[in-house]
Order: structure tokens, then C-alpha cells, then sequence
């Protein structure tokens, strides 16, 4: 096992910036996943990691080792990708032991690092089979054990499970979870899907055009989201933003909406918002932070469905809030219908205060 580190590292392709001097330190162990949008250069960070990119600029150590000018082969990592990239010629078994054979390592090694790999994924049976034979998620268990035969310092998946059907992808995703916790090998997995990314990470790294947002564990990230991009981009489905005026006077502190419906802001977030009274600023709220509101609800607006997506477990509800359309998770309500008018309850104490000028959130 081995720890990674990044110090600066920029890749830049002709004129193109695509990754703009990232700092990252990953820990011996750790499970750290690289989430972000489409082209936001997840991909070209993990293969310049692997060394199947040049780095523009910067350094790049695995296990306190400079590795910038080593080969791929010479770094002391096992990559999986997206496409699997299995040898459809070879059967199951040489496919896994392949790299192994490269190295020259002895048959009965070689054998025994089979059987013991072929069990730990569950290939025992399917051994002799060629990759065609194979279901998307057997094919996806042999490049892992490809991987894992090697033993290798840091394991580098990129959207390993992008391939598969949605059921497979959550089991895979356990799976991938579980051989974690058994063997503890520093792992930088990528995906574009922020629940797989919240589900297996230790922690998160949020990437947005080239540069790092945040990084923290799961929980915090959901939490304390630093920027704007991460409050939109973990949850599902995302934070509903909107234009706010505090405005302060003899009865207290409250956020007025562009419509003119107003949020009463509770004692215990004067000392945040209070500092900004005055101010056009931006609030984001959770669809999970309102509820049908009980009569005598505190911060409360009054709107018109326009939409409702029942998904067994909750119901979300879409409403027009000036020019935006918001999205509220209430729990099921029979029989509610498009065009019906909800008072809805906000959890003042969950709302976001951001500034509109830098995107950042202040709290
Ligand atoms: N070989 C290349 N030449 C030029 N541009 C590239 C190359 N590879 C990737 N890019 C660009 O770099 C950016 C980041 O790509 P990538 O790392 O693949 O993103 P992600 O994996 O997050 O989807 C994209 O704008 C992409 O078009
Ligand atoms: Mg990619």
C-alpha cells in the first residue's frame, strides 16, 4: 500500500488548461473518488497518476517516490476502466494472469494468485470462458481481478461501472465497497455520478472545469458544501437556489423572495444572516428541507405545484418560484395533484447563505 500525492500538477493540451494545478494528498488506504461533470478532467488526472499522460507541469509521488518519468509499468499501480479492455482472444484466466506472465512470474505462483483471486470475485466457474460468454458485470469482475492478481500499491478505476445496467451498477458498487474493506489498497476511483460517489468514498474530491471545489468525507461535503458548484452538484435532486433580500426591521430578520414572500430567519442564524442585512444575496434550500407545513409554522411559502414525481418512499413536488422552477421531497401525499396550492415548511436552520459575487457559502 502506498500513499499518492499531487503537487501542482497542470496538463495542458496545446492551448487547452484542462487540469489547472491540482494539490492532493491521498492516504495509505484510503478510498478517494475524483466526481465531477462531464470534461471537467477527472479522467486526464487519474492517467497522468497511472503515467499514461505526460504532466504539463508539477510533480506526482506514489508511496513518497517521484514517479513524473516513470513508466506506467514501473509505478506500482493496477488500472480498470470503463471498457473493461479485456483481450477478447483469451479466456477469463489468461486474461487475469496476464500482466502476471509479463513479469515473468513463476507458473505456480501464478496459480496459486488465481484460484486466490478467481475466489475472491466469484470467477471460479467462468474461468475457461472467453469475454463474449460473459454478462457487462462478469466482464467488469475479470478486469478487477486482472487488477487485483497484481497486488498493486494503488488501485485507479475510471467509471468502472458506467457500463452496466442501473441494478448491476448499485450491486457492483457493494461489491467494489466490500473488497475495500477486506484488502485496504489505496484506491482513486472516478465517476461522473455523484451517488456512487458519496457511497464509496472516504472522502470526495468535487471537480469543476480543470480545478478542485472541495474536498471532504461524504457527510461534510453534504453538509458544508463550500461553493456553489458543490451545493448544486451532491443531492439529488440539487439544491434549489434563490434571490434573496434580508431585510431586517422591529419584528426581526427575514429573507424576502422575488415574489415578495418573505422567510423568517430563526434566532439561531441571526448572528449569520444578520451581518449581511441590507443585502441581495443568495439562499439554497434542500428539497428534503420542506415539509407541508403544519398551521402554525414559522418560515413558510405558499405555492402551486406544477409538477409530482411520486417515488413510492416520498413524492417530489415542483413549484414556480418566480422565473425558477424549485423542487420540494415531501412525504407521500395521496391524491395531491399538478395545480394544487401547498404551504410549505422551510427547516430555516438547514438553509444555505451564499454570496451571489463569489459563489462562496458562507454558512
Ligand atoms: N488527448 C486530448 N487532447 C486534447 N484535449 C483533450 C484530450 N483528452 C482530454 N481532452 C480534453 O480535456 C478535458 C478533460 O477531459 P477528461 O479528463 O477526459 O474529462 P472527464 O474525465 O472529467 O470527463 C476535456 O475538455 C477534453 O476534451
Ligand atoms: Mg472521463
Amino acid at each position: 500500500m502506498a500513499s499518492v500525492t499531487l503537487e501542482k500538477v497542470e496538463k495542458v493540451y496545446g492551448t487547452l488548461r484542462t487540469v489547472h494545478g491540482i494539490d492532493l494528498d491521498v492516504a495509505d488506504g484510503e478510498f478517494l473518488v475524483l466526481v465531477g461533470p462531464s470534461g471537467c478532467g477527472k479522467s486526464t488526472t487519474l492517467r497522468m497518476i497511472a503515467g499514461l499522460e505526460d504532466i504539463t507541469s508539477g510533480q506526482i509521488a506514489i508511496g513518497g517516490r517521484r514517479v513524473n518519468e516513470l513508466q506506467p509499468g514501473e509505478r506500482d499501480i493496477a488500472m480498470v476502466f470503463q471498457n473493461y479492455a479485456l483481450y477478447p482472444h483469451l479466456s477469463v484466466a489468461e486474461n487475469i494472469v496476464f500482466g502476471l506472465k509479463l513479469r515473468k512470474t513463476p507458473k505456480a505462483e501464478i496459480a496459486e494468485r488465481l484460484q486466490h483471486t478467481a475466489e475472491i470475485l466469484g470467477l471460479e466457474g467462468l474461468l475457461d470462458r472467453k469475454p463474449r460468454q460473459l454478462s457487462g458485470g462478469q466482464r467488469q469482475r475479470v478486469a478487477m481481478g486482472r487488477a487485483l492478481i497484481r497486488n498493486p500499491a494503488v488501485f485507479l478505476f475510471d467509471e468502472p461501472l458506467s457500463n452496466l445496467d442501473a441494478k448491476l451498477r448499485v450491486q457492483m458498487r457493494t461489491e467494489i465497497k466490500e473488497l475495500h474493506a477486506r484488502i485496504p489498497t489505496t484506491t482513486i476511483y472516478v465517476t461522473h455520478d455523484q451517488i456512487e460517489a458519496m457511497t464509496l468514498a472516504d472522502r470526495v474530491v468535487v471537480m469543476n472545469k480543470g480545478r478542485i471545489e472541495q474536498i471532504a468525507p461524504p457527510e461534510e461535503l453534504y453538509r458544508h458544501p463550500a461553493t456553489r458548484f458543490v451545493a448544486g452538484f451532491i443531492g439529488s435532486p440539487g439544491m434549489n437556489f434563490f434571490d434573496v433580500t434580508i431585510e431586517k426591521s422591529e419584528a426581526g430578520l427575514s429573507l424576502r423572495l422575488p415574489e415578495g414572500q418573505t422567510l423568517r430567519v430563526p434566532e439561531s442564524r441571526h448572528a449569520l444572516f444578520a451581518a449581511y442585512a441590507g443585502k441581495q444575496m443568495l439562499v439554497g434550500i434542500r428539497p428534503e428541507h420542506f415539509t407541508i407545513a403544519a398551521s402554525d409554522a414559522d418560515a413558510t411559502l405558499d405555492v402551486a405545484a406544477t409538477l409530482i414525481e411520486p417515488l413510492g418512499m416520498d413524492t417530489l413536488v415542483h413549484f414556480k418560484m418566480a422565473d425558477a422552477i424549485a423542487v420540494s421531497r415531501l412525504l407521500p401525499t395521496p391524491g395531491l395533484k399538478a395545480g394544487a396550492r401547498l404551504k410549505l415548511a422551510v427547516d430555516m436552520a438547514k438553509v444555505h447563505l451564499l454570496d451571489p459575487s463569489t459563489d462562496l457559502v458562507l454558512g
